[in-house]
């Protein structure tokens, strides 16, 4: 199918408009395209929600996170002119229907014969579908423009919420009218998996269990819940950051070449390697609670008022996947993730197996770290000789930092990147519905076991730390060499 970009009088209507995501990343990130040139001057971007608000108050609160560079203050007034504010319900018509008639306005003064609208729906999972329903029916040009809708996780919290949400969603939106973000997808890093692994000979030739011993990626966060306790309670670390944002960037570092690059034979490769996926060994799981930091400034997880009082939700996690195919049968993938750590980082590491050339008796394996963030990076750890007389071994690093190297080039926020993609028509970095079932197989089991009578409590780590001091043991068991 032919893409569709959006260009010009594309409008865009954001639900949810008076809330956290859209303050903070979807309003920032179209302003970003906007401040970028990837965003015309005749889009018309209409703000919807219960909140009554002026459109001086909503500007007010959008453009309290612009990122607003040297020379682009008089860009604000400009992208603010295009954006306007409609206070109504969710779940009544008349709303709905006085968008479109703006909607429609907006296209006849531009003479719009084909109308391009896009919906992002900035909003709590129970409205989800209500909005989803209206939106269609009230709001979609129909056969004679096109609409697309971006709809923002969680996609549902088990298999059987995830398919109930489905089985309600594609009556109404076709797949290919659909976003499914996982902001994962539109990091830097995460889009040069893809180049990083296809375009290198020497790389593609040692990416398999004969040469890699172990894989880690890993999320790491310097603070708690705070102030959105109530909210993690019901979720937990697996739901929020492993099940979908982890796996997402294990399926571009394991799948197989794509036929082509178009988005549904890069996807195709990620259900296959996902298939390939083993059922989770729920004991071979290490999990963790944060408790108060070990100066007993920070606070427990438990301290959190918003939390249920005993809470055994987990606030860290490390699992270990099998992939079952000939490229990776055989080698540990190791997913870890926690709140409340000693630093905020996500790192995917890829250790080799030693070298089994017997006249080096101490050598370190092989590693390729690479950094999602921050200061984005790729770094390969190399053993040289040291220089000078000297014969001994050292350990050294073949850096790519990419503020050293490529100081001079804008990365786009992954938000920015992934609605420019999807005014561009293009999927490939966003989630399919057979990636989310998939996805949603493997973990049900494991949640269920974990959250049921007979699993574990939560290890508790101190705020501030690595997490459950059983780590390195864990790190070790599963095949991560510290060398
Ligand atoms: P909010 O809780 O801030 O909700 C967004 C807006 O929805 C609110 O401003 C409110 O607007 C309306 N709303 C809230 N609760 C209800 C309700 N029970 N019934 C009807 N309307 C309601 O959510 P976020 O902005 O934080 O997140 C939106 C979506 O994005 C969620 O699905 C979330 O999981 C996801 N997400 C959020 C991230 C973030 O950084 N915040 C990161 C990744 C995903 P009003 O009352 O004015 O209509
Ligand atoms: C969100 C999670 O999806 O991702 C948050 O709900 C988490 O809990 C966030 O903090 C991390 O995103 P980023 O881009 O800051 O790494």
């Amino acid at each position: 199918m032919t893409a569709i970009p959006f260009k010009e009088n594309t409008v865009i209507v954001v639900f949810g408009a008076s809330g956290d995501l859209a303050r903070k990343k979807t309003f920032p990130a179209l302003f970003g395209l906007f401040r970028e040139g990837y965003l015309s001057d005749t889009t018309r971007i209409i703000g919807y929600a219960r909140t009554k608000m002026t459109v001086e108050e909503f500007h007010s609160r959008i453009k309290e996170h612009f990122d607003i560079r040297d020379g682009s203050q008089d860009l604000v007034g400009r992208f603010l002119d295009m954006c306007t504010y409609e206070s109504a319900q969710y779940d009544q018509p008349e709303g709905y229907k006085k968008l479109t008639v703006g909607i429609e306005e907006f296209e006849a003064s531009r003479c719009v014969d084909r109308p391009h609208r896009l919906f992002y729906l900035a909003l709590p999972p129970a409205v989800f579908i209500p909005v989803a329903e209206r939106v269609r029916k009230y709001c979609h040009p129909g056969k004679n423009g096109v609409a697309r809708l971006i709809v923002e996780k969680p996609f549902g919290r088990d298999l059987a919420t995830a398919r109930e949400l489905q089985e309600k969603l594609a009556p109404l939106w076709k797949e290919d009218e659909l976003f499914r973000i996982d902001h994962y997808l539109g990091k830097e890093m995460v889009k040069n998996l893809i180049p990083l692994r296809f375009a290198n000979s020497f790389l593609h030739a040692c990416w398999n269990n004969q040469y890699i011993s172990s894989i880690q990626i890993e999320f790491k966060e310097p603070f708690g819940t705070e102030g959105r306790g109530g909210y993690f309670d019901n979720i937990g670390i697996i739901r929020d950051v492993i099940q979908n944002h982890l796996l997402q960037v294990l399926t571009l570092l394991a799948m197989e070449r794509p036929i082509s690059g178009d988005a549904e034979s890069i996807r195709n490769e990620k259900v296959h390697l996902l298939r390939a996926i083993k059922p989770l060994n729920k004991e071979n799981v290490l999990v963790g609670q944060y408790a108060r930091s070990e100066d007993g400034k920070k606070p427990g997880y438990l301290d959190d008022k918003t939390v249920q009082p005993g809470s055994k939700c987990i606030t860290y996690a490390a699992l270990t996947l099998e992939i079952c195919n000939e490229r990776w049968e055989s080698v540990p993938v190791i997913l870890r993730a926690g709140k409340a750590l000693n630093e905020g980082k996500v790192e995917i590491r890829v250790q080799f197996k030693e070298t089994k050339n017997g006249i080096f008796s101490h050598v370190s394996r092989n590693e390729l770290v690479i950094r999602v963030q921050p200061n984005e990076a790729m770094y390969m750890k190399m053993n040289t000789k040291i220089p000078g007389v000297s014969n001994r071994m050292v350990v050294s690093d073949l850096d790519l930092t990419y503020s050293q190297r490529y100081n001079k080039f804008y990365i786009p926020q992954a938000y920015e990147s992934l609605i420019r993609d999807a005014l561009n028509d293009n999927h490939s970095n966003f989630v399919r519905d057979d990636e989310l079932d998939i996805s949603w197989s493997l973990f049900t089991p494991l949640l269920e076991y974990l959250e049921g009578p007979d699993g574990p409590d939560p290890v508790p780590y101190p705020y501030g730390s690595r997490g459950p001091p059983q780590l390195n043991d864990y790190l070790a068991k599963n095949g991560y060499v510290y060398q």
